[in-house]
């Protein structure tokens, strides 16, 4: 990829919605990140309100050919959002893609959040020296999740949303639980055991990679899990969605030249 291909990533998440220009070379931010408060409530329409003023923050950074990705926290086909577990219900069968090109009036590519951050650390971070089969796993209000292998993104995995032991595996599991639950590392450890044997007894995958804001203290918890599978922190923090975003709305967009 030419060096001085840079792309415009925004995340959308429950608390801040943040963008920043990214070289895609480095994988690294050309610009200060720029963070304005989630909406509530988190509507399509308040959301996108917020896109936008992003966007016109950014005006003097980019022009028209720039590619712009945009992460939210679930399903999107085809530019439509097909699940709304920890995000306002009305964003459900909402053709987003389509709304955003309309307000913003330039092409824009939809995705999800954990899928960008996994194909930010496959090309720029904690994955970036494996080759086989890498699954992501995002750990913080729900259970986020991608699966990648030999740089293909399968997206939409919901691996958060696998049924485990009559449960959905994010309510036992999420970093959220913990906090709520006010759980220990030590009483937290097992949760997690029981959510990627299972996971690695269905995928074999190669690498787990384990983001989300309690990464940062992988080293409570990670090294204290039963697994065949090397499983590491990610490495590129909250800019993972963004740089992942900008990426894949610029393949996404070489697609279609
Ligand atoms: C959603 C996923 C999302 C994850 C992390 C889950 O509840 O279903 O789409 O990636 O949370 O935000």
């Amino acid at each position: 990829m030419a060096k001085h291909h840079v792309a415009l990533g925004i995340d959308i998440g429950g608390s801040g919605i943040k963008g920043a220009v990214v070289d895609l070379g480095k994988g690294e931010f050309t610009t200060k990140r720029k963070k304005i408060l989630t909406p509530k409530p988190a509507t399509p329409e308040a959301v996108i309100e917020v896109v936008a003023q992003l966007i016109d923050h950014f005006a003097d950074k980019i022009d028209d050919k720039t590619a712009v990705g945009i992460t939210v926290p679930a399903v999107v086909q085809h530019g439509v959002v097909l699940s709304a577990a920890n995000i306002d219900p009305t964003w459900i069968e909402f053709e987003g893609e389509k709304a955003l090109e309309k307000r913003l009036g330039r092409d824009v590519h939809l995705v999800n959040d954990a899928d960008a951050a996994g194909y930010a650390e496959l090309h720029y971070g904690a994955a970036m020296d494996e080759n086989g089969l890498v699954i992501l796993t995002t750990l913080g209000t729900g259970i986020g999740s991608a699966i990648l292998y030999r740089n293909v993104l399968v997206p939409n995995s919901e691996l958060g949303h696998l049924e485990i032991d009559g449960k959905d595996a994010e309510d036992e599991a999420a970093s959220s639980v913990k906090d709520t639950l006010g759980l220990t590392y030590e009483e937290y450890v097992p949760r997690l055991q029981r959510y990627y044997s299972v996971v690695e007894a269905l995928f074999s995958p190669d690498l787990f990679v384990v983001g989300g804001g309690i990464s940062k203290d992988a080293d409570q918890f990670l090294p204290k899990l039963k697994l065949r599978t090397p499983i590491i922190p990610a490495t590129l923090e909250n800019r993972a969605g963004i740089i992942g975003a900008a990426r894949l709305a610029h393949e996404e967009r070489g697609r279609h030249d």
